[in-house]
């Protein structure tokens, strides 16, 4: 059932989704016009519904529709690859999860997504204009409680709690390890997601220069299938390359070793 706050889409025959988060109101939605919100509270999700005289069908959003349709400043951590990072930092809800930066958001809202509703996500953005575009897209999906925006850089900043899981997106990753390994606890996990072959080799060799262990790197390769009344086929229009995804976990150090 649709309830007020709900972040829907309503899905036009073409395919084109008008985002709006339900309020118990007429409502101007960009796009479609005023929208008689209070309405739609109680239908069923995935409802058809009638707009302005066209016939379209309203959802949830959902966190992979939340991903693919954000305002974009820098490019995005898209959901093959933030569901692999999620995976491999085993998150889960009441984790905490450091993060830099912020880029879009979009990252920022799968994370927020995996520790709901009861961790917390601490991200760490250098410029303010991205900021202020991602922070748009977080609220709209209805998870900004749990975030927590710092201004400051990943290299320096003091973020003054033990944290479950780092994840960085940024261009030098590995001049970022030594304050970040400050916060992660004991057996966290760490991500690096970079787009070039020699930054994976300077984020694994600063993660095993610092004890990391199970340090590994890979990459996602996903195509879309097209299907068509002559045959069915890979899509022509798959990205070839997003990035790469570095992971590793942090010891206790060897002085916590018991002997015997
Ligand atoms: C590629 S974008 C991140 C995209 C984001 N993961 C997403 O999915 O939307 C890289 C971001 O890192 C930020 N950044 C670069 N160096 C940084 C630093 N030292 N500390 C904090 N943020 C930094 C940039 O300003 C930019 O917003």
């Amino acid at each position: 059932m649709l309830s007020e706050g709900d972040p829907v889409y309503i899905l036009d025959g073409s395919g084109k989704r008008y985002w709006f988060r339900i309020q118990n109101d007429m409502m101007k939605v960009p796009g479609l016009g005023v929208v008689d919100a209070g309405r739609l509270i109680g239908r069923l999700d995935g409802s058809a519904v009638k707009v302005a005289g066209r016939d379209f069908f309203i959802f949830k959003g959902g966190i992979i529709e939340q991903m693919s349709s954000l305002d974009r400043g820098p490019q995005i951590i898209t959901p093959k690859d933030a569901a692999t990072i999620i995976f491999h930092l085993d998150l889960g809800a009441g984790d905490v999860v450091l993060e830099a930066g912020v880029g879009s958001g979009a990252l920022s809202i799968a994370l927020l997504h995996a520790v709901a509703p009861t961790g917390r996500v601490i991200t760490v953005e250098l410029r303010e204009e991205f900021a202020q575009k991602a922070r748009k897209n977080v609220e709209r999906s209805g998870l900004a409680s749990l975030w927590d925006l710092r201004f400051g850089d990943i290299k320096e900043v003091d973020v003054s709690t033990t944290v479950d899981a780092v994840v960085l997106d940024m261009p030098d990753p590995w001049l970022a390890l030594n304050n970040v390994g400050r916060f992660l606890r004991p057996g966290g996990r760490f991500a690096g997601y970079v787009p070039n072959t020699n930054q994976v080799a300077d984020v694994m060799n600063g993660l095993r220069e610092r004890g990391y262990q199970e340090v590994i790197a890979l990459e996602n390769i996903q195509r879309s299938i097209e299907s068509h009344p002559g045959g069915v086929r890979p899509s022509y229009e798959t990205l070839s390359h997003t990035g790469y995804m570095i992971f590793g976990r942090k010891t206790a150090g060897r002085d916590a070793a018991e002997s015997g």
